[in-house]
């Protein structure tokens, strides 16, 4: 079998480590970092291209996105039928969960109030809150969300998921499709986003949406900033509507210095680490993917093989 040439082309990573690991664990494969002009490649290991890069490297057989959203990748010019694969969990989900149950919880209970009050010295008692009076719901119910709702359920919050197609799940009521839409939202207290960004769902948490959750809503989004219409959220919240929200995506990245939502009491803000690429698993599932393509496998059987048409 020819030796598999790989080129490495992911901003803001250094590449190195990936360069070492990918080499180890792709037989007889050649690994490089795309330099401008570099020859064609069989597959990419990408996050954030340029252009230039999809125009060069046109024939590759294969393109690895290392993260879980496509939406930056799929902005990109790409020929047509080059095939795009995307993380599938590679120790993403155990992190969201983690992540969105800290959110909840922390709202839920008042720890922010009681971190407050012991840092002014006071010893204070909040009234239990009535879980059953606290559905949360999850929009998104794919790779991430799924196992969001597992992990909110386990604490006997009553789950709410909101998928484009039907996912039934044990202990999660489950609502499909736009004509389901304003169903979950009404009956949800806090609203988790999960969903990928695309042209169905770009601004989908505004004013209307996010007007319709149970008074003193709540809001944690882990999706993408573009899903948010920021304003709408300090306007909801200012006004006493919502409670508060947990962000860790944002419109622009790293956010602005002078944004409100550094400085907002009731907005928790963290810089998009909500579920962070694990390098050592990402680069097992990518090596077992060309293993199965080297094979002669087509990408589409892949797991996480997106569909461009659908936008994830
Ligand atoms: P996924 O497996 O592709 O799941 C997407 C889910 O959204 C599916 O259930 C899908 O419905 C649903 N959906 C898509 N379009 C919809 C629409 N128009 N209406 C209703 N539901 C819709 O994605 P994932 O792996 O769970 O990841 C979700 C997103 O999380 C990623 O796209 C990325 O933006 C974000 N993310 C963020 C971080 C972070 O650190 N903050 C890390 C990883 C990922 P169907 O199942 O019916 O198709
Ligand atoms: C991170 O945001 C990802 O999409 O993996």
């Amino acid at each position: 079998m020819d030796a598999t040439y790989i080129t490495f082309c992911c901003t803001d990573t250094k590449a190195e480590p990936w360069l070492a690991g990918l080499r180890a664990a792709v037989p007889r494969a050649l690994v490089d970092v795309w330099q401008p002009g570099a020859p064609q490649a069989d597959y990419a290991v990408v996050w954030a291209p340029p252009q230039q890069f999809i125009d060069e490297q046109s024939r590759l057989k294969a393109l690895f996105n290392i993260g879980a959203g496509v939406d930056g990748l799929l902005k990109l010019n790409l020929p047509p039928g080059m095939a795009v694969v995307r993380l599938d969990d590679a120790g993403m989900s155990v992190q969201m969960a983690e992540y969105v149950c800290h959110a909840l919880i922390r709202h839920f209970r008042e720890f922010d109030g009681y971190e407050a009050d012991v840092a002014k010295g006071t010893w204070s008692y909040r009234k239990p809150r009535s879980r059953a009076e606290c559905p949360v719901g999850i929009m998104g119910l794919g790779v991430l969300g799924q196992r969001v709702a597992q992990a909110v359920a386990q604490f006997d919050f009553p789950v709410r998921g909101w998928s484009r197609t039907p996912h039934p799940m044990p202990g999660v009521t489950g609502f499909a499709g736009e004509s389901q839409f304003n169903d979950f939202l009404a009956g949800t207290r806090v609203l988790v986003n999960l969903l990928p960004l695309t042209a169905q769902t770009e601004n989908i948490l505004r004013r209307d949406t996010l007007q319709r959750l149970l008074p003193g809503g709540y809001l944690i989004n882990v999706a993408r900033g573009a899903h948010l219409v920021e304003a709408d959220l300090i306007a909801l919240i200012d006004s006493g509507h919502l409670a508060g929200a947990t962000l860790d995506v944002f419109r622009t990245e790293p956010l602005p210095r002078a944004h409100p939502f550094w400085s907002h009491p009731r907005i928790t803000i963290t810089p998009h680490t909500s579920a962070r690429t694990l390098r050592e698993e990402s680069i097992a599932q990518i090596a077992a993917k060309i293993a199965r393509l080297r094979a002669g496998e087509s990408p589409q059987a892949l797991p996480g093989c997106v569909d461009p048409a659908r936008g994830y």
